[in-house]
């Protein structure tokens, strides 16, 4: 199954959102009217989009993503193909590559692929945003077989920042936060539509429960953070040396590197 509702009329696809998003963007790179822009697992690509319009940019940023929504923003170029095989046989550089709650879809030697490739693909000056879900103190609604699977998702997560900031251990690390407020109604919608991927493999039936459960424990309004991290790659930062996966008997057990 795949993530189609993830930014469907949800707070993630709000105006507010997206301003909120931008303004901290911003504040991690500075853009100009001519940056090229590249959006990994766009989505709908209404960042990118409003990008575009904010900045009045010259060239459409480019949005790539498995899933190709019809209901897309019209001001990027969109390509439905997957990260690793637009970056082996792209050959334009980037000002800006955008990674936004993407990553944990990769297994980990994929990750490392994707960042060396995507570090490949970058101007001078360039930089690599990624951004994931905050593994600690997550504020977002759960029923509890969801806040099961959320816990070990965000514990794989925490592994995965270990590993990336391993590979690049002078990586920069940022917290974006964003205050939401939505009706439990409005929320329960977005749980009928799965819109995170850890409700993606649950059965109709635990679904249904979760809602009931989800009914009883939260008021009619959701207050809560939405709290993602921001790990900053630019293309001067050195890749870590040494002999990770080089040669079979030099192969450092990724049990070892990402510490599990
Ligand atoms: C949680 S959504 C995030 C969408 C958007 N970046 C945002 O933050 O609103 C993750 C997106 O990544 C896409 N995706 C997952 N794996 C991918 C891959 N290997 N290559 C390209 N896109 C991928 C999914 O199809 C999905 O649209």
């Amino acid at each position: 199954m795949s993530l189609k509702n993830w930014d469907n009329k949800t707070w993630l696809s709000s105006k507010k959102y997206i301003q909120s998003f931008l303004i901290f963007l911003l504040k991690q790179i500075k853009l100009k009217k001519d940056s090229q822009i590249l959006d990994i697992g766009c989505g709908r690509g209404k960042i990118i989009g409003t990008l575009f319009s904010k900045l009045r940019l010259r060239y459409r940023p480019i949005g790539i993503d498995l899933e190709r929504h019809k209901d897309r923003d019209k001001r990027f170029s969109f390509k439905r193909i997957h990260a690793i095989s637009y970056l082996k046989q792209n050959k334009k550089k980037y000002d800006l590559i955008l990674i936004k709650q993407t990553i944990h879809f990769l297994n980990f030697n994929d990750i490392k692929r994707l960042l060396f490739l995507c570090k490949k693909s970058l101007k001078d000056g360039g930089k690599i945003l990624i951004f994931t879900l905050e593994t600690s103190n997550n504020e977002i609604p759960t029923f509890p077989l969801m806040k099961k699977k959320l816990r070990f998702s965000l514990n794989r997560d925490k592994k995965m920042i270990r590993f990336i900031s391993k590979l690049y251990p002078k990586i920069k690390k940022r917290k974006f936060l964003f205050k939401v407020k939505i009706s439990k109604n409005n929320y329960i919608k977005m749980i009928k539509n799965r819109y995170i991927s850890t409700l993606l493999d649950l059965s109709s039936n635990e679904i249904l429960k979760g809602i009931n459960e989800i009914q009883l424990k939260y008021k009619k309004m959701l207050n809560f953070n939405d709290k993602l991290t921001c790990l900053i790659i630019d293309k001067q930062l050195k890749f870590l040396k040494g002999s990770l996966f080089r040669s079979p008997t030099k192969r450092a057990p990724l049990s070892r590197l990402i510490g599990i």
